[in-house]
């Protein structure tokens, strides 16, 4: 078996794991009242990669731990990332029709409901949180940290400017923020946690920050790029349309040629950082490639 063999197995058993682990945090579907859990439950299972947990879990075991404490924590960043998306599909969003494969959370229920099921998901993810096997210390930093990266200073900001954007010329400076606010923050915290969760040390912590924070803007520029060049079918998603937006993405800015440059400058630069840990980081260095050239 090649390595990225090796990693497609590995993301795909995990995958497996994340999925019983939401089921059973989350409620069941003919719960009262039925329509906000069958909504919540719809876009979380309609298919997506998993990607936030995965590296959630597998920073975990790179410091030695191959417990199932950390299934929680990475639920629970499913379960905001999910959120992420229902509440970017909306018609005063991004009105985006199609998601996972499957129509958008809104096309499937109105955008009454898919608004409050994102909403019932960010709730669900903190109460998950406190569920977590920890230090009540670790249990508060993990949830102010939450908190921090999915609010007004975090995920929201970068939406929020993502919409002010659009049709602008924005600079470089802005497009990182955009870039880093809604979708590296999330990842880094997905490695962070991790890493906490481990008991890492001080300098542990700060060098799978910067790998998280290398690898969130590689994949908000990889999913620009694909937005361009990738395939409707294949991401499960409607292409085309940043551009339709005039949305700040780095084709725009940059344009495509030198967009594949960052990217690949980020890889490496990933790759580079976490090749610190040797052989046990196989997975997170392997990873740096499956995301750079991921079609969906
Ligand atoms: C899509 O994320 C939104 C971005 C932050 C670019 P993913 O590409 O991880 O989507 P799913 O979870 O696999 O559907
Ligand atoms: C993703 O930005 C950011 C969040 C969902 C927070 P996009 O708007 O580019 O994501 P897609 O392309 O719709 O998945
Ligand atoms: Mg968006
Ligand atoms: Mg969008
Ligand atoms: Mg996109």
């Amino acid at each position: 078996m090649t390595k990225m063999m090796r990693l497609k197995k590995d993301v795909k058993e995990k995958r497996e794991l994340v999925n019983i682990t939401i089921d059973r945090f989350l409620p069941r579907k003919d719960e009262y009242p039925k329509i906000i859990h069958k909504a919540m439950r719809y876009t979380l299972f309609a298919g997506g990669k998993r990607i936030r947990p995965y590296l959630t879990i597998t920073t975990y075991q790179l410091f030695g731990h191959m417990d199932k404490k950390i299934l929680p924590v990475a639920a629970a960043i499913e379960l905001i990332h999910t959120y992420s998306l229902i509440h970017d599909d909306l018609p005063d969003i991004d009105n985006d029709d199609l998601r996972r494969g499957k129509p958008a959370c809104h096309k499937e229920f109105g955008e009454d409901i898919a608004t409050l099921a994102g909403d019932a998901l960010i709730i669900e993810a903190f109460k998950i949180l406190l569920t977590v096997d920890a230090k009540p210390k670790v249990k508060i930093d993990l949830i102010k940290e939450f908190a921090e990266i999915t609010g007004d200073t975090g995920l929201l900001a970068g939406q929020i400017v993502d919409i002010e954007s659009e049709g602008k010329n924005v600079s470089p400076e802005t497009l990182d923020y955009i870039h880093m606010n809604k979708t590296a923050k999330l990842i880094t915290t997905a490695v962070r946690f991790g890493a906490i969760l481990a008991e890492a040390s001080e300098d542990d912590i700060e060098r799978i920050t910067e790998y998280g924070k290398t690898l969130g803007m590689l994949f908000q520029i990889g999913d620009d790029i694909l937005d361009v060049v990738g395939s409707e079918e294949k991401m499960g998603k409607k292409t085309g349309l940043d551009a339709q937006r005039g949305k700040a993405t780095y084709p725009k800015i940059y344009g495509i040629e030198k967009a594949k440059e960052k990217a690949h400058e980020l890889q490496i630069k990933a790759q580079d950082i976490i090749s610190y840990y040797g052989p046990k980081a196989e997975f997170l260095k392997k990873i740096c490639i499956y995301i750079a050239t991921r079609e969906f």
